[in-house]
């Protein structure tokens, strides 16, 4: 008979460190989170404002058998990741589930873009997630189950005008995401510490198309109409139709997906 656990959708008992988690995307994934039952720890970059904003609001409407926090810390500065995830073991005893959320874009087309445009955005979207997974991963491999979720882009698999810095980050996770998968794996098999559950430390991407953030409010209203023509669907995501397949991703459900590509995209992409 089989070894391996139904595999639910809770997260009961967990703890989530959601990168960019106090607004957009990353704020519907930490209340996704929660929901399930996980404690979230939230990290933002600059804006404590908002962060403590956020944490309110979540000790206010989110579940009560659950805690919060919000950790501040430049995602492209390795201290600052190694200290945060620190942080968030030091807070609440554990780390189960990292979600590398915080991305920024800094848009000009390949003539016009500026070595420091390059690299800044590389340094948060790329350099970031690669930071974080290496301090969690030391965490999640030592006790045999773990997940993380690399949140990157459609655009990371069609590129676009006047985002090659942006687009190239975002592929890069795809590389980062694989190879994460298969060293996980390669521990665990070889240290002998395979869950016996089959739940174990799987690292995937997100590539989300367009969502209703403040990422894309930014973009001017005809170029958007014009986008949202392209999307198959006709509209732009609810950031929750993100965060979903992200705490699906996140949970004990999705234990023999590592590796992998998921698009969520309104068919943009097929
Ligand atoms: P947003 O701009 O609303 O939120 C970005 C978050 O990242 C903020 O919480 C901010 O504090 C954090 N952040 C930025 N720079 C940081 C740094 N140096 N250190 C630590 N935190 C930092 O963006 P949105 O739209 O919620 O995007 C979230 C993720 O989803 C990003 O990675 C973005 O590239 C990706 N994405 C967004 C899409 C969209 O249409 N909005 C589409 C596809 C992907």
């Amino acid at each position: 008979s089989s070894q391996i656990a139904a595999g639910g959708n809770k997260l009961r008992g967990r703890v989530a460190f959601v990168t960019g988690g106090t607004r957009g995307i990353g704020a519907a994934i930490s209340r996704s989170l929660a929901s399930q039952g996980a404690t979230v720890a939230a990290g933002y970059g600059r804006n404590t404002a908002q962060a403590d904003q956020f944490l309110a609001d979540l000790n206010e409407t989110g579940r009560k058998d659950v805690r919060y926090s919000v950790h501040r810390g430049d995602v492209a500065n390795a201290d600052d990741c190694r200290r945060t995830v620190d942080e968030v073991i030091e807070t609440h005893g554990r780390l189960d589930i990292l979600i590398n959320n915080a991305g920024i874009t800094i848009d000009r087309t390949v003539l016009k873009m500026q070595d420091e445009d390059w690299d800044t955005v590389i340094g948060v979207n790329l350099s970031g997630a690669f930071y974080l997974a290496q301090a969690a991963l030391r965490h999640m491999l030592e006790r045999g189950t773990g997940r993380i979720v690399n949140v990157s882009s459609v655009i990371g698999e069609t590129g676009n005008i006047g985002q090659a810095n942006y687009a190239a980050s975002k592929a890069g996770l795809f590389g980062l995401t694989k190879t994460l998968a298969k060293e996980a794996a390669f521990y665990l098999a070889k240290n002998d510490k395979l869950d016996p559950n089959g739940i174990g430390v799987t690292v995937n991407t997100v590539t989300p198309g367009f969502v209703a953030t403040e990422m894309v409010e930014a973009i001017p209203e005809k170029v958007l109409a014009r986008i949202t023509d392209t999307i198959p669907v006709k509209r732009l995501a609810d950031p929750q139709e993100i965060a979903r397949v992200v705490h699906f991703l996140a949970a004990d459900a999705s234990s023999y997906i590592t590796g992998q590509v998921w698009g969520v995209n309104g068919g943009l992409d097929m």
